[in-house]
């Protein structure tokens, strides 16, 4: 296996990377004084302009919902990607190969393997097609397809195929050697034999290929032609497939559309198949799962109106509920939550090829917005005519409103709660914590001078290129010295360093949350006072250090000790110093 990506490379990566160049080919980006700007990527906010990239920096901020980062973090998040892969995008685009470390097992699978894992996936989605037309079933296959009205166009823009019936198809194709046949068994497309080898996972399937956001294929479902069961078996987890975080149909839902309006969020494969079959391109599935928060999240970043379809029995009701519960935190002003409840037996599937494209389009239209559902549901626990009703109300909503970050929509929700109370604005106050301020930049920390060095510092740190080393600094004791002797050994040694940079030291490092806090922090120092006020503080630690040690050897001899030859000299030299201060 491929060892560590050196940590100097990936310096140099993004040194060399220029991150305003990386954002701007994905979103488009305004220029600003030095700065530029663009509607903030990672939440849909009225402000238009509250994403700022800093090309001087390296680094990008919104000061409305508080992200920030440098280009790799940039990329993991937007693009949905993890380190490495981000790494591998910043390579590629500067067409240098990502070196190995040699040695040191690696637990985890690293890029240069899972490349090709990817590889192999797209490859044996490809031999499915094939089978799909070429294999002995394939008349099977093809009438079942149309049993479904599917036509063989929208197969192919779902890359549907056929896993063909035998023990070993896959594994005698594509496992070449042993490495090869355990990286099949990693992706899940063989299973290991307690006896020694490997057989096929899918057999005699219906194949529906699951794609990342980036067109890869990382995993399948594959359906059965009559009523054996599982009707669908899915690929397990795997180092590239995790369930919990993709859709299927997201990466063709992109495809279609370069803005992507409304997401509607089903149930299966073929709900989303069939939709694709009548036109109707903005359908995804949740593989088998209830809709999590980071479906949630992945979702408002693709579009800013998500509607859930579910069934129109208790079981859907209870599903959209949970679903509820998970969005409510990311409910923010401009983002639409709707839930579609279809009529009894029917699935959107059934729905579509009875009904069709209009009517069914009609029903996601009268979807039913958030707030109707949460108080529908709220109200139908609730007997209003009891004499408690009111407070039982009350402690039902209140714990879900708490979830909302605080926006418009939240203070029109806290208004319906007070009607529905009966009560004034001043009594929901008494029972309704405050709202969690979404900007970090509000929850202000104390201005102290280490912080504010730190955060001069990490904002502009070709400041302490060269700077010698400080003796004074390895042993004085104020909070956060530690931190920023790290900070200065860096920047010492590292021409042209910017933020960006700067603080990828720190990635997944417990101090990584307070400095990019600190670098993104509004200090009121002008600009160009940066370098003065700095270098004051520094200063001011060191003057701070000198009277420490004077009045540690005064008191040592008030206490009637006798100072050593070597400390009256210093004593001396100390008292001197501090006169040029
Ligand atoms: P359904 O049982 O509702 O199937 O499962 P469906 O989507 O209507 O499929 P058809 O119309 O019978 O072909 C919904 C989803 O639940 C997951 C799959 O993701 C499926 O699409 N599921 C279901 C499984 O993973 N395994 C199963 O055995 C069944
Ligand atoms: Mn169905």
């Amino acid at each position: 296996m491929a060892g560590r990506i050196p940590k100097n490379f990936i310096d140099d990566l993004i040194a060399r990377t220029d991150i305003v160049d990386v954002i701007d080919s994905r979103v488009k980006l305004r220029k600003k004084g030095k700065d530029y700007r663009a509607c903030c990527p990672f939440h849909n906010g009225s402000n238009n302009s509250s994403f700022s990239v800093s090309s001087d920096k390296q680094f990008y901020h919104c000061f409305n919902c508080g992200v920030s980062g440098n280009v790799v973090s940039f990329l993991m998040d937007y693009d949905g990607i993890e380190f490495v892969d981000a790494v591998e995008v910043l390579a590629e685009q500067l067409s240098i190969e990502v070196p190995r470390e040699d040695g040191g097992q690696q637990q985890t699978t690293s890029y240069v393997d899972r490349k090709d894992l990817y590889q192999l996936m797209s490859d044996i989605t490809r031999f499915y097609q094939q089978q799909l037309r070429s294999h002995k079933n394939s008349e099977k296959v093809i009438n079942y397809l149309k049993s479904r009205g599917l036509s063989g166009q929208t197969a192919k823009y779902f890359q549907i195929g056929y896993a063909p019936d035998g023990w070993d198809e896959v594994r005698k194709k594509f496992a070449v050697n042993k490495q090869t046949e355990q990286q099949l068994i990693d992706a899940g497309m063989l299973i290991s034999k307690d006896s020694g080898g490997s057989y096929d996972r899918f057999r005699d399937r219906l194949m529906f290929p699951i794609i990342d956001r980036r067109g890869r294929v990382i995993g399948f479902g594959g359906r059965v032609f009559d009523d054996t069961t599982p009707k669908y078996l899915n690929s397990p987890e795997t180092p590239i497939f995790h369930k919990g975080k993709e859709l299927y149909g997201l990466y063709q839902v992109k495809q279609a559309e370069k803005d992507v309006k409304r997401i509607l969020v089903v149930e299966g494969y073929m709900d989303v198949v069939a939709l694709g079959q009548f036109d109707i391109n903005y359908a995804v599935a949740s593989l088998g799962t209830a809709t999590t928060p980071d479906h949630i999240q992945l979702l408002f970043r693709q579009t800013s109106e998500v509607i859930c379809c579910f069934d129109g029995d208790s079981a859907g009701r209870t599903a959209a509920w949970r679903a509820l519960e998970n969005a409510l935190p990311s409910i923010q002003d401009g983002r639409t939550l709707r839930f579609m409840f279809l009529p009894d037996g029917e699935d959107p599937d059934s729905l579509v090829q009875k009904e069709g494209k209009d009517f069914f389009e009609k029903l996601v239209d009268q979807a039913m917005p958030l707030s109707d559902f949460l108080y529908q549901q709220l109200l139908s626990q609730v007997d209003m005519t009891s004499a408690d009703s009111k407070s039982k109300l009350a402690q039902l909503a209140i714990p879900l409103l708490t979830k909302l970050p605080d926006s418009v929509f939240r203070q029109m929700m806290e208004t319906r709660l007070i009607s529905l109370l009966g009560i004034e604005k001043e009594g929901l106050k008494k029972l309704l914590p405050a709202p969690q301020v979404i900007d970090k930049q509000k929850k202000s920390q104390k201005i102290t001078p280490m912080r504010l060095a730190i955060s001069l510092l990490l904002q502009q740190p070709q400041m302490a290129y060269q700077l010698p080393e400080i003796p004074e600094f390895k042993e004085m004791q104020i909070p956060g010295l530690t931190l920023l002797n790290t900070l200065l050994e860096i920047c010492r040694e590292t021409p042209h360093l910017s933020t960006g940079l700067l603080l990828e030291h720190w990635r997944n490092q417990p101090e990584e949350k307070q400095l990019i806090t600190l670098a993104t922090w509004k200090n009121q120092v002008q600009e160009d006072k940066y370098e003065q006020v700095f270098f004051d503080i520094l200063d001011n630690f060191l003057s701070l250090h000198l009277t420490q040690r004077i009045e540690f050897l005064k008191q040592k001899s008030r206490q009637g000790e006798v100072l050593t030859t070597e400390e009256t000299v210093q004593l001396a030299q100390l008292l001197k110093e501090q006169k040029q201060y």
